[in-house]
């Protein structure tokens, strides 16, 4: 009987940690990757007036350090706060891409930017340039 508890008892520990883990992997495959998730939306939608050709706004969206390092009201993004956040204001206000500059950004890919930003360190922010 005693060995039987234990067994039990060992089996119920192993799932629990089995969960918990798989919870963990499935968050942090959840968390949007910069080259991954987020370049492709600003390649189809944001890099001809901010990458290599034109910098409007003096922005340039090409990597992290250029957007937090921003243009000319300052950093486009504030780790760890989308909603301070310079380039979610305007996408959720519908002022970039410029009006009757289309392609918009869909509701998804701001709730993807949103998440982003919101996953981002705070240290990201003092990262040297
Ligand atoms: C057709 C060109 C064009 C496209 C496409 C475009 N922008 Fe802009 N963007 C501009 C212009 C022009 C400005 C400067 C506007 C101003 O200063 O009033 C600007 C300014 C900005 C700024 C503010 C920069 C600063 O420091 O003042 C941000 C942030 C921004 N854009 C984000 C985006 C994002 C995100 C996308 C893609 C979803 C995007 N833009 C797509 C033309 C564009």
């Amino acid at each position: 009987m005693q060995f039987r508890l234990h067994a039990f008892l060992g089996g119920m520990i192993s799932s629990v940690l089995a969960i918990t883990s798989v919870g963990a992997d499935a968050k942090r495959a959840s968390v949007p990757d910069f080259h991954r998730d987020v370049l492709p939306i600003f390649e189809a939608k944001c890099l001809r007036c901010h990458g290599a050709k034109r910098r409007d706004g003096k922005l340039d969206m090409r990597t992290l350090d250029v957007l937090l390092a921003g243009g000319v009201s300052g950093p486009a993004l504030k780790p760890g706060n989308a909603q301070k956040s310079l380039l979610i204001e305007l996408l959720h206000y519908n002022e970039m891409p410029p009006k009757k500059e289309p392609p918009r950004v869909t509701k998804e890919e701001l709730e993807l930017l949103r998440k982003w930003i919101n996953a981002m360190p705070v240290s990201a922010a003092t990262t040297p340039k």
